[in-house]
């Protein structure tokens, strides 16, 4: 098992490079499955999370190949519709396989989700909206079971914007005859990217990147070669990191587009941002005023940038709070900030954070992906020495974090542990 330890107080500096977006390239890696034949992904980032879907792809029959980051998938022998629960609890994200499944082998067998560290994340948007384009569904043995003879299109209005529920739907649409038209859509960029993809194996979507998508059903798609899209999550950690330690950071490859929110808040906390159209570049200042967030859906600000900016508001002057209200279990990193010397107060959904002159370093455990990642910056910011444990649920949706931020100066190494028994 890897820690990582990190000297805190030094303030970063120089460039670095964002890589393949994690939540982009799974859903479009899933999209394979729609075409038979070769795929081509570029920028496709080296993530526990992708490993576990190439995997998945591989046992479905698929040819998975990974050169660098690039990703060759021929689907042309892809011959099972089933995705065992020993490969879903490793990822939750597996539940992307079900529309793409249902559309080509008229079949899928998935194992269900179930629970995470955030919260109960249920998957019902998902079954509703696949029943409503014709897919006879059974729950049993902890598996969704769902079979049809040919999928239908049909309206369906989703309770609550689902990212991957959206996904799902978008590709098992795609190939249904007739309309789909999906209302209160995710409008998140992944959307509009595996929308781009899809087009591009020749289905017929407009609208994607709104609250409403059409989608009229074709008969067959095609393989094609792709590009994933940067990683906002990974250019947002990068810029805090940067405001946090009064640094002066040059983000590189991202899209400053699908950064607005986290810019805005940034800015209110005193950063200064400059805006390229590839990069942005961050320099801290020495006070940090505290500001209020809501996590929303997109446009909206991130839930997966909320344990980051807690941090940033640890050290902040004055009281901030933070209303999450995405994931009803979002907030699991608190108890370990708060061995780190943070004075936060949580009441149901709202975070009470007071800030402190000074955070200061000491062992911790992660225990999600962005919670990791929150506890990296609290170290950064510290004085003293910070050990995070744990760290296989970062390298899940960072790639090589601590190099990254070692490149700018930071005080930071991985070390392997030998299981304490
Ligand atoms: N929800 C339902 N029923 C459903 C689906 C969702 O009630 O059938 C609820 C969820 O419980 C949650 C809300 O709707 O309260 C929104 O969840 P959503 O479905 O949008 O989340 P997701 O698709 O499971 C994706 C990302 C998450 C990110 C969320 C929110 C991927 C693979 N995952 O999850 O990413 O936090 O959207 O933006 O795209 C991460 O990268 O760390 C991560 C957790």
């Amino acid at each position: 098992m890897d820690e990582i330890i990190i000297k805190g107080g030094r303030s970063l500096s120089g460039e670095v490079v964002v890589g393949g977006a994690k939540n982009a390239a799974l859903p479009i890696l899933t999209a394979s499955i729609l075409a038979k034949g070769k795929f081509t992904f570029h920028n496709v980032p080296k993530l526990r999370d992708i490993d576990s879907i190439m995997e998945l792809l591989s046992t479905m029959g698929a040819d998975v190949d990974c050169d660098g980051h690039t990703v060759h998938i021929d689907t042309t022998g892809m011959n099972h519709y089933e995705a065992p629960y020993e490969q879903v609890r490793k990822m939750r994200a597996s539940i992307l396989v079900l529309g793409p499944l249902l559309a080509r082998m008229k079949k899928a067998k998935v194992s269900l989700p179930g629970g995470c560290a955030i919260g109960a994340r249920p998957i019902d948007l998902h079954l509703n909206g696949l029943s409503l384009l014709g897919a006879d569904i059974k729950l049993e043995h902890g598996y969704v079971e769902a079979a049809c003879k040919q999928l239908k299109g049909a309206e369906i209005y989703f309770d609550i914007p689902t990212v991957t529920g959206t996904e799902n739907l978008m590709m098992a649409a795609v190939l249904a005859t007739g309309t789909t038209v999906l209302r209160n859509a995710a409008r998140e960029p992944e959307i509009i990217a595996l929308a781009d993809v899809l087009i591009q194996m020749g289905a017929n979507i407009t609208g994607a990147g709104t609250a409403v998508i059409t989608i009229n059903g074709v008969k067959k798609l095609k393989p094609v070669t792709a590009t994933i899209i940067p990683d906002r999550i990974e250019a947002g950690t990068l810029m805090v990191a940067a405001a946090l330690t009064q640094g002066d950071v040059k983000i590189k490859n991202c899209d400053p587009i699908h950064l607005k929110s986290i810019i805005h808040k940034l800015e209110k906390a005193g950063a200064r941002v400059q805006v390229f159209k590839k990069s942005v570049r961050v320099k801290g200042q020495k006070t940090i005023n505290s500001i209020d967030l809501k996590t929303m859906p997109y446009p909206g600000f991130p839930t997966d940038m909320q344990a980051q900016f807690m941090v940033l508001m640890s050290v902040a002057n004055g009281f901030s709070v933070i209303s999450e209200n995405i994931f009803e279990n979002r907030f699991i990193h608190v108890s370990e900030l708060c061995r780190m010397g943070t004075d936060i107060t949580i009441s149901g959904s709202h975070a009470m954070i007071k800030g402190v002159v000074q955070l200061s370093g000491a062992p911790v455990m992660a225990t999600d992906l962005r919670a990791s990642a929150s506890l990296i910056l609290a170290g950064l910011a510290a004085k003293g020495t910070t050990t995070v444990s744990r760290v296989y649920h970062l390298d899940r949706g960072y790639e090589s974090l601590e190099k990254k931020l070692a490149g700018l100066g930071a005080a930071i190494k991985r070390v392997s542990v030998k299981k304490k028994t």
